[in-house]
């Protein structure tokens, strides 16, 4: 059974600042960034992402599909610009008379779980959906992934079940100021903090250089 004290032996929490971790929109440039991330999740993890076994193949055929002018797609980088955490906003082809949709999918690396990524990469989606004129954000995963529903459910999420499978929905407000500001600052402070990041590995890896060692792993 899940029991938060369990999580004591998981290293200090960087990103348990909740709305300040930085989360970045990526871009065509990131694709084998995402590859390498979803390349990473063990069968498990893949199972719970994508509803059903998904083999090395089927990942690469879906990062090669990501149509980036159409979704959209966040990230979270660790210290040293490795992608932990990405989320996948897929528009829902627009139906006459229904309301505008959007399907959220996630998956943090297990060494950034339980620090809040997930709900950050949430928070953003949801946020980008109201400032893009969507109206209801959608997860849908297994019934038995304890920790999206969790999330889903912190985050004002209604869940309906059926079969083995289950269905999380959020309506959106409309966009407005507020949350146009908000986007715009996570933007900003994301796209610092991965300067910061960029500068420190460069930093680093002069230093073994001028040591005339090679760069250790991290
Ligand atoms: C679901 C997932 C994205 C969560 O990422 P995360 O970065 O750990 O999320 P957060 O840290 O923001 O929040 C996780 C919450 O779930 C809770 N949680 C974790 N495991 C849990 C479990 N088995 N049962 C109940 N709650 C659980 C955590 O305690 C935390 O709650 P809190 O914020 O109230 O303390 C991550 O576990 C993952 O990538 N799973 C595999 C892929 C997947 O399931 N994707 C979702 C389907 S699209």
């Amino acid at each position: 059974m899940h029991n938060k004290l369990a999580n004591n032996h998981l290293p200090p929490k960087p990103y348990m600042a909740g709305q300040g971790v930085p989360v970045r929109e990526l871009h065509e440039g990131h694709r084998s960034e995402i590859l390498k991330h979803l390349l990473q999740l063990g069968e498990d993890d893949r199972r719970l992402r994508f509803g059903t076994q998904t083999p090395d193949e089927v990942i690469h055929h879906y990062v090669e599909q990501l149509d980036f002018s159409r979704d959209a797609v966040f990230g979270v980088f660790d210290g040293n610009l490795k992608l932990i955490g990405m989320a996948h906003l897929a528009y829902l082809p627009e139906i006459k008379g229904e309301p505008h949709a959007a399907e959220f999918g996630v998956s943090v690396l297990p060494e950034g779980r339980a620090q809040g990524l997930g709900t950050a990469l949430l928070q953003r989606s949801a946020v980008h959906s109201r400032n893009s004129n969507i109206q209801i954000l959608y997860v849908h995963c297994l019934a038995n992934n304890k920790a999206m529903m969790h999330l889903a459910q912190k985050a004002g999420m209604a869940v309906e079940y059926a079969y083995g499978d289950a269905d999380a929905y959020l309506k959106l407000p409309p966009a407005n100021p507020g949350s146009i500001v908000e986007e715009a600052a996570n933007e900003q402070w994301a796209d610092f903090d991965y300067a910061l990041k960029e500068n420190l590995k460069l930093a680093y890896q002069a230093w073994w250089w001028f040591l005339g060692r090679p760069v250790p792993a991290r």
